[in-house]
């Protein structure tokens, strides 16, 4: 690292900045940690930073350059501040459409602030997204088979976040279904701008993807008709206030056609403090009338990392639930 004392360029310091650049992990592995894995040693890396943050830079010709120095410094240690710090980022995802074929999704990811947990992408979605496609090729088993009596499958998720399980759906459906996103109001522009981000794919798929306000504490007025509610309701991660699951299993009461092929698909993370509030749901679901078909755990890698820098795991538990016939009593 080129050393303030001996007064550096410009250019110098900048080309240290962005080799100090973290990246955050995609959720794939462990193994994502060589990407974030600098050559460079960590320790000492923030007190380098804070001493370009605190210099005056004086020997450099102008206020311009100081300026992008200080912001990428800040940024830098932004990023070691773990992920809730990080600046606004955009990120791939490859879902896995076949054995062979995945498809990437883009997302945009503002910058983190107290209580919008929807501006970021979580493991679960992440996992529940690659799942999506060994549903659909056991879907005449898991998934409804409206599509194939003349109209496109009506598929609704519940606290989309950047909207990576929805977007994931619609693209695997592609004209066989139409999908729509929804969370609380502040996340929904980030929402929208993240189905912007993936029209192309969209459109090559053929996908009809829409996106709204649906917020699970509010029960408006009349109950939606058959035609409105949908086949499939999909949710990754929605449980962390005590509220949560009653809201949620009412919206999905409203919200989920009465057909015997419809369907919810739901995967959350096994954490300690939230673990009630999923058993609280396992039984609000099931008081309801709805049962579990197929469910199952599996392990994903948050993307902050654990103090020495190792992945760090998350068990996740995913459900698909149908409607209780004769035969489940
Ligand atoms: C942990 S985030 C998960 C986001 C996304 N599904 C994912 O896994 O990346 C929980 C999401 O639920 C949304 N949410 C929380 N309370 C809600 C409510 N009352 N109505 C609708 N959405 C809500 C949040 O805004 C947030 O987007």
């Amino acid at each position: 690292m080129p050393q303030l004392y001996t007064k550096p360029s410009a250019v110098d310091i900048l080309r240290a900045l962005e080799l100090l650049a973290v990246r955050p992990r995609t959720f794939n592995d462990a193994g994502d940690a060589a990407q974030n894995a600098q050559i460079v040693h960590q320790s000492g890396v923030a007190q380098y930073l804070t001493s370009i943050i605190s210099s005056a830079l004086a020997w450099l010709d102008s206020d311009e350059l100081r300026e992008a120095i200080w912001d990428a410094a800040s940024a830098r240690l932004c990023e070691r501040s773990g992920r809730t710090a990080m600046p606004a980022i955009s990120r791939v995802f490859k879902i896995p459409m076949t054995q062979d074929i995945e498809f990437p999704i883009t997302l945009h990811e503002p910058a983190l602030t107290s209580d919008n947990l929807g501006m970021k992408t979580w493991v679960s979605s992440y996992l529940l997204s690659k799942r999506l496609s060994s549903l659909l090729i056991s879907a005449s088993s898991l998934l409804p088979s409206t599509y194939k009596n003349n109209r496109p499958l009506r598929a609704l998720e519940l606290g989309s976040g950047t909207g990576l399980v929805g977007l994931s759906f619609a693209a695997l459906w592609g004209s066989a279904a139409t999908v729509h996103l929804t969370d609380l109001e502040p996340i929904v522009p980030n929402l929208e701008h993240n189905v912007s981000l993936n029209d192309e794919l969209l459109n090559k798929t053929g996908a009809t993807v829409s996106t709204g306000v649906l917020d699970w504490s509010i029960q408006p007025g009349p109950q939606p008709s058959a035609e409105e509610k949908y086949d499939v309701i999909v949710a990754a991660d929605p449980l962390y206030s005590p509220e949560h699951p009653k809201w949620l299993v009412q919206t999905i009461k409203r919200w989920l056609s009465h057909d015997g092929d419809a369907r919810v698909v739901a995967e959350m993370p096994l954490r300690d403090a939230y673990l009630p509030q999923i058993e609280d749901f396992r039984q609000r679901m099931h008081s309801m009338g709805l049962v579990v078909l197929k469910e199952g755990e599996e392990i994903g890698y948050d993307d902050w990392e654990g103090k020495d820098g190792e992945a760090l795991q998350v068990r996740c538990w995913w459900s698909v639930w149908a409607w209780k016939t004769g035969k489940d009593q």
